[in-house]
């Protein structure tokens, strides 16, 4: 694949950004002016890496904001460093609409990886996924198998509040695909939980969570082939309680591959 310089620019400037948060002397960069590092991490609001503005063509627009996100996730060598990309990426209506960037929650080092759907206004307003009603009948779920939050690391295929609280559009997640992609393979779970069918599209590219609940999944996480259970969403869960019990024999499933 030739890649874009101006791909390649933004990536090198998000990487850039990040070394330097750690406190790294990049000799053969140009000379930032010396602070000390926390309070330069502190300071900067951090400032979105924008697409060529060439591009009129909402299309063509779209083709390079995914080149983008590839390129800023694929560089990014660290969850600290996934951060810092998705904080400088300019996800037109999604990130400008939003309050903040919600990254994730949980253990890094947990064996079920948990990716929901996109944050709410609740998680919108503290940066922290599924701390809403859903969230916390989601917390709930995972209780009843043994799984704390020690257990667990939790996010979701769309980084940002979409507008109005509508779901994220398919054009929306193309974008967010190489974040979500590039998070699954630093964390490197034993298995995966798909929660919802918005999550399930973006993941599996399957529509309809009503039949593919309940089927083992399988995702290809850098090379690895992972285990991945779609599991109804919470927020579901909360308007059809009497669907409970499928998410009950589907945690079941779960809790004994994760034995197994
Ligand atoms: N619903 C989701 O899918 N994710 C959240 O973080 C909150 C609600």
């Amino acid at each position: 694949m030739d890649t874009d310089p101006q791909i390649l620019k933004a990536a090198l400037k998000a990487s850039q950004i990040w070394w330097q948060d750690m406190g790294v002397d990049i000799p053969d960069l140009p000379p930032q002016p010396k602070r000390p590092a926390k309070q330069q991490a502190q300071n900067r609001k951090p400032s979105k890496v924008k697409i060529n503005p060439q591009s009129q063509n909402p299309q063509s627009g779209l083709k390079d904001k995914i080149e983008l996100a590839t390129a800023l996730a694929q560089s990014a060598p660290t969850l600290d460093a996934l951060k810092t990309a998705l904080d400088t990426f300019d996800a037109g209506s999604l990130s400008d609409h939003a309050k903040n960037m919600v990254f994730a929650r949980g253990n890094p080092s947990a064996k079920i990886m948990a990716i929901g759907e996109a944050p709410g206004l609740q998680e919108d307003e503290t940066s922290l996924p599924f701390i809403g009603p859903a969230g916390q009948l989601l917390d709930k779920m995972f209780a009843s198998i043994g799984l704390g939050e020690d257990s667990l690391y939790i996010t979701n295929v769309c980084n940002w509040l979409p507008p109005a609280g509508r779901n994220p559009s398919d054009d929306e997640l193309d974008m967010c695909t190489p974040f979500i992609t590039r998070h699954m393979e630093l964390i490197a779970p034993k298995i995966i939980v798909i929660v919802g069918g918005v999550s399930l599209q973006a993941l599996t590219g399957k529509t309809g969570i009503m039949k593919a609940r309940g089927q083992w999944q399988e995702l290809n996480i850098g090379g690895t082939k992972t285990p991945a259970m779609p599991l109804y969403h919470p927020a579901f869960l909360l308007r059809r309680p009497e669907l409970k019990k499928y998410a009950w024999r589907d945690l079941l499933a779960i809790k004994a591959r994760l034995e197994g």
